[in-house]
């Protein structure tokens, strides 16, 4: 029997409707696969938790989670508790850098039974490469009032081995796809960090020379989402630029609402994460209608790095056997709840089976 231990973090707002419904899923994956076992941990850190305890977990925290074989998280952030960047600060970008989940994966391709908001998509099939650890999300700078104005600093920190480090995941997994692999830069613009980048870009090139390499500038590369997303494969960006494109292939998938991702710890030090790319969303939390889809295909992306990518491939299937049928919720155009969609996708699932 492999028994896999789960740390659970719903978070806050819909977190918390959506993981439970995760959980039923991988429940089922464990009914169709008789050796595979997931033994969950569940873990209450949030803004409520934050409010009676005064921080977002305790301080023994990652140690608690540490020794998991993945983190399963929902949602961070109820503004009208804890200000944003103290919760998301103290717990998720927390768990982040000190489990040194440095690569950020997030697919956006079209699914089955998807309508995608652009008027004559081609099947596109991106996968963005998310630097995870530093960029534009360093905690270097500072505030100062020097009697005249008041100056904010935030630098952006890009070190060789982080930058070399992710566009060599890039490359690889660019390899295993359709051997193409596209750099997010704005080296027209950005003095230092940009030009590195490329820099760091080029000399990586070489070593593969199989891989079909392009470098965007990212306001072009934006556009490309919409205008021709089917001539991207992998895109490698930074921190920022990455979180402002995994909304964008959200977007063109249809909702950000089924958006997947991975948080991934290389050295085998630390677990990994799993979470969708959506948030909170505060708007709908507690109508029982947002959509599962998200943190279903993260649950997906966890089967696969835990390696069980057969496990993986039939809960994909099933979500797209579901959209087909037209089982959706709101924010794709269907009037279903959150677990009448999952119903849908266990039944879907165990129908593979049959
Ligand atoms: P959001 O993703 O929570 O919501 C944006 C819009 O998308 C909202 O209209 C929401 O209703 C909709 N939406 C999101 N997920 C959906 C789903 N599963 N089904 C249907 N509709 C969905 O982004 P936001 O409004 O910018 O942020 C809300 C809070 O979440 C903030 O506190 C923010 O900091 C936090 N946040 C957390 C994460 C995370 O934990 N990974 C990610 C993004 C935002
Ligand atoms: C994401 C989110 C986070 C990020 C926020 C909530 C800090 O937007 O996971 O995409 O910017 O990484
Ligand atoms: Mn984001």
């Amino acid at each position: 029997m492999k028994t896999l231990e789960i740390a659970v973090i719903p978070g806050d707002g819909i977190g918390k409707e959506v993981v439970p419904e995760a959980l039923r899923v991988l429940d089922a994956i464990a009914d169709i696969h008789e050796g595979l076992k997931f033994n969950y941990t569940h873990y209450p850190w949030s803004s409520e938790y934050y409010v009676e305890h005064g921080t977002m977990m305790p301080e023994n925290g990652l140690e608690l989670i540490k020794g998991s074989n993945a983190i399963f998280l929902g949602a961070v952030g109820d503004p009208n508790l804890v200000p944003d960047h103290v919760s998301l600060g103290g717990l998720l970008l927390r768990i982040r850098r000190e489990f040194e989940q440095v690569i950020n994966v997030r697919p956006a391709k079209q699914l089955r039974g998807m309508v995608s908001p652009l008027s004559n998509p081609k099947n596109f099939d991106i996968l963005i490469v998310r630097e995870n650890s530093e960029g534009e999300y360093s905690s270097s700078g500072g505030r100062v009032h020097n009697g005249i104005d008041e100056i904010v600093v935030q630098n952006a920190v890009f070190t060789k081995r982080g930058v070399s480090r992710v566009m060599e995941y890039g490359f690889e997994i660019a390899g295993k796809r359709n051997g193409h692999l596209t750099s997010a830069t704005k080296s027209n613009g950005i003095a230092h960090s940009m030009p590195f980048w490329d820099e760091v870009f080029n000399e990586l090139s070489a070593g593969y020379p199989d891989i079909k390499t392009r470098s965007e500038h990212i306001d072009a590369l934006s556009a490309f989402f919409i205008t021709r997303p089917e001539t991207l494969d992998v895109v490698v960006a930074s921190n920022l630029f990455g979180d402002i494109l995994s909304d964008l292939g959200a977007a063109i998938m249809g909702s950000i609402g089924i958006a997947p991702a991975a948080n991934v710890n290389l050295n085998g030090k630390y677990p990994s994460m799993f979470e969708p790319v959506h948030g909170s969303a505060p708007d709908i939390y507690g109508k029982g209608i947002a959509n599962p889809i998200g943190q279903i295909w993260t649950a997906k992306m966890m089967l696969d790095h835990l390696g069980e990518p057969e496990m993986g491939a039939i809960v994909l299937e099933a979500i797209e056997r579901t959209l087909e049928a037209n089982i959706k919720t709101g924010d794709i155009g269907g009037s279903s709840t959150t677990s009448e969609v999952t119903d849908a996708i266990i039944a879907a699932m165990k129908e593979q089976i049959r």
